[in-house]
């Protein structure tokens, strides 16, 4: 008896393991099906259902992928110039992005004197005045200085900083055998009035504008442009001298630039001026000795953002 029931628990641990066994075959085969019946299904998911939906581009992206999406370089890109961008490079399909972000910048997609805006940095060396920027009526800058009689011809007034610098450039000149010597400068709202209504009445107000500033855009007018001959010829023909040349590879040295030129008029407005310079600082007169461009240009590129 005692040998029949021993048998009979022996055949229940036997019976439950089995059960286990069987059990736990059947949950992997079903589970591990499962899983791949699911994976299947998401399968066919992606080629059906849940196609990839094509993001449609705003209009923005649409324009600005017209400019090859050079905002994405340039920290002086203006989104709300962005069509007068496009609608420039399409009139002029030979610039290339980045030189029709700079001159919209400047304003050339229209024309000069329209548009105008009141200048910012005023009273510091880097104000700029042109035919999109204004100084005003009541602008006179903060510490006008005499220059140096021996550098000038005659009550010439620059700010202190632009007077000290043009009186260390013409020292060097002369040390070195040349002579620069300051003959027009800083240029008051109404004397530059008087100078322009003259020219206009002699040349036409056109002709006119293509050498002198209206009343109010003058760079003389800053305290920091300067007009020089070398004491034996007009200014006019400073061009022609060996002044010139010298001016040309030293007056940065001293924080001037050359601010007229034949080839950059379509950008300054102003035809060729080898006499008038200006006065920006040693840092940025040598940035653009090393990198020729104009100011207006050096303007929207490094200061207008
Ligand atoms: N001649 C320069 C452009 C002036 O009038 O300011
Ligand atoms: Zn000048």
């Amino acid at each position: 008896m005692k040998k029949k029931r021993k048998k009979k628990v022996k055949f229940t641990i036997y019976f439950y393991i089995l059960v286990i066994v069987v059990v736990s075959i059947f949950l992997f085969v079903f589970l591990n099906s499962d899983g791949k019946e699911e994976n299947k299904t998401n399968n066919n998911n992606t080629n059906t259902v849940e196609k990839p939906t094509v993001k449609e581009k705003t209009e923005e992206e649409i324009k600005l992928e017209k400019l090859n999406n050079i905002n994405e370089k340039l920290d002086f890109f203006k989104m709300e110039y962005l069509d007068r961008y496009i609608a420039y490079k399409e009139k002029n399909p030979n610039l290339d992005d980045e030189t029709v972000v700079v001159y919209v910048n400047i304003g050339l997609d229209q024309n000069f004197y329209t548009n105008v805006k009141d200048s910012p940095f005023k009273h510091t060396n880097t104000v700029l005045a042109n035919k999109y920027y204004f100084l005003g009526k009541d602008y006179v800058p903060k510490n006008l200085v005499y220059i140096n009689s021996a550098y000038q011809s005659g009550g010439k007034q620059m700010t202190k900083d632009a007077a000290v610098a043009f009186e260390k450039m013409a020292a060097a000149a002369k040390e070195q055998g040349y002579t620069v010597r300051a003959t027009s400068t800083y240029r008051s709202y109404d004397y530059q009035a008087g100078l322009y209504e003259r020219y206009a009445a002699n040349d036409g107000k056109a002709k006119a504008d293509t050498y002198s500033a209206r009343p109010g855009y003058s760079e003389h007018q800053t305290g920091l442009a300067v007009d020089v001959d070398n004491a034996y010829s007009s200014y006019t023909s400073f061009g022609n001298t060996k002044e010139f040349t010298w001016m040309k590879q030293n007056s940065y040295k001293y924080g001037y630039i050359l601010r007229y030129t034949k080839e950059t008029e379509f950008i300054t407005g102003y035809m060729n001026e080898p006499w008038h310079y200006r006065y920006v600082g040693v840092e940025i007169a040598t940035y653009i000795h090393e990198h020729p461009m104009t100011y207006e240009e050096y303007y929207v590129r490094f200061l207008d953002k």
